[in-house]
This record gives structure tokens, C-alpha cells and sequence, in this order.
């Protein structure tokens, strides 16, 4: 495989052809902001809060779905691109409870993550909010669509790591969400309770209904187990 040269942020760094942008910027130490890429998961570019400019390009392209190309020129830090990021965060925070004391995912929320390393208190953008019912028909997980930033890796999860294809978008604009086929209930659905999309959420829409209110998740302590879910018998941290 071919290797391509090219700089971010000034410095030069060699990959191979059909690596993106945003993780040739990983390879030397600049972490490009993300909410729906992971390196298990495909890239969608959904999100945008990876942006960057690039020398000769006149818009401002998601480096996580952007291949390198030689000579590149990135930069990962510019004004336009610190702005832009931070209405990124703003319009998506404009249809988000921000509940943050009392959410499951206080100090795993990569959202508010964001928020806080861009200075960001409140939206400044006033619209229609989400008003979903909080979802607890099943034995393993709580959905609250009303925190689902869209970004899809749940769907991904499911579909990539575990095989199924159990959720995905339904409805249109401001009415999309996650669902299973046909908007049934999760307890309906084909779904076998892996919580694989609940460790891909990076917000508080999803979570295990046994973990609810069982304390911080910096006062639980992690201990190696075997899930007896099925018969492959698989080890977690
Ligand atoms: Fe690149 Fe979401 S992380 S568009």
C-alpha cells in the first residue's frame, strides 16, 4: 500500500493512501473533536464537529470522512474552524435537555465534553424541543430519545460488531429518531440485549437499565466477567 505525505497543523506526517483525515491527525497527537466516528465503527460523517480546512478546498470538509491526498495542507485550529465547530455544538445542545446533574452519563458525556472544552452554557439558537417518553418497556435498557444526537453509532454497532440490524432512522427532519423496524418497542423488536449500542452512545440516551441510579460512574469499581447471555461465554473489562 502506498504512503501519503502530508501536514496538519504544520507538521509533516506520512500515511497510508485511503486514510482519513482525522486519523492521520491522531497518528501524531491532534485529537480532532468527534461525536459519530469511532475507529470500530464505519464513517458516515453525520455529525460535523470534525471539520478542518484544508488548503484549496473553499468549505470546510469532516475530516473523518476526508481521505488524505499527498501535499495536503490541514489545519485543525483555524478561527473559521473553531466557529463553525462551536455552532456545531450550539444547534445540536438547541434540541437537548441539558439535565446534566441528574443524567446517567455525567462525566462520560462526550457532548458536554465539547461544550465545556468550546465554553459553551447554553444554545443560543430557540426552537422546538423533543418531548419523548422515556422508554422502559424492556428488562435491559432505557432510551431517552429526547438526548439522541442522531449520530447513528448505535445503529452502526448493531449492524457492524453485532451482526444485527435491529435499529436505524426512521421518520424525516425534525421527527427522525432511532427506532427499531416500524417504530415497535425495543421489547418487541428482534433485539438480544448485547449493550452494544449503549457502549457506542457518547450521550445519555441510552443506558442499562441495572446501571440506573447505582452511583457515579467515577464511585464504580470495574471488575473483569464473563456474560452468560449466550453460550460463547466472552470476557469484559
Ligand atoms: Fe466526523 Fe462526525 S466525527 S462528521
Amino acid at each position: 500500500m502506498g504512503l501519503v505525505k502530508l501536514t496538519i497543523d504544520g507538521n509533516e506526517v506520512q500515511v497510508p493512501k485511503g486514510t482519513m483525515v482525522l486519523e492521520a491527525a491522531e497518528q501524531i497527537g491532534i485529537h480532532i473533536p468527534r461525536l459519530c466516528y469511532d475507529p470500530d465503527l464505519s464513517n458516515v460523517g453525520a455529525c460535523r464537529l470534525c471539520i478542518v480546512e484544508i488548503e484549496g478546498m473553499r468549505n470546510l470538509p469532516a475530516s473523518c470522512v476526508t481521505e488524505v491526498r499527498e501535499g495536503m495542507v490541514v489545519r485543525t485550529d483555524t478561527p473559521a474552524v473553531m466557529e463553525a465547530r462551536k455552532t456545531v455544538l450550539e444547534l445540536l445542545l438547541a434540541n437537548h435537555p441539558v439535565d446534566c446533574l441528574t443524567c446517567e452519563k455525567l462525566g462520560e458525556c462526550t457532548l458536554s465534553q465539547y461544550c465545556y472544552e468550546y465554553g459553551i452554557i447554553k444554545s443560543p439558537f430557540i426552537g422546538e424541543k423533543h418531548t419523548y417518553e422515556l422508554e422502559t418497556d424492556n428488562p435491559y435498557i432505557v432510551r431517552d430519545m429526547n438526548k439522541c444526537i442522531l449520530c447513528g453509532r448505535c445503529i452502526r454497532a448493531c449492524a457492524e460488531i453485532t451482526g444485527k440490524n435491529i435499529i436505524d432512522f426512521s421518520y424525516r427532519g425534525f421527527n427522525t429518531r432511532v427506532a427499531p423496524f416500524g417504530d415497535t418497542p425495543l421489547g418487541e423488536s428482534e433485539c438480544i440485549y448485547c449493550g452494544n449500542c449503549v457502549a457506542f452512545c457518547p450521550v445519555g440516551a441510552l443506558s442499562e437499565k441495572q446501571m440506573l441510579h447505582l452511583g457515579r460512574r467515577w464511585n464504580l469499581k470495574k471488575v473483569k466477567t464473563t456474560c452468560t447471555f449466550c453460550a460463547t461465554g466472552c470476557t469484559f473489562d
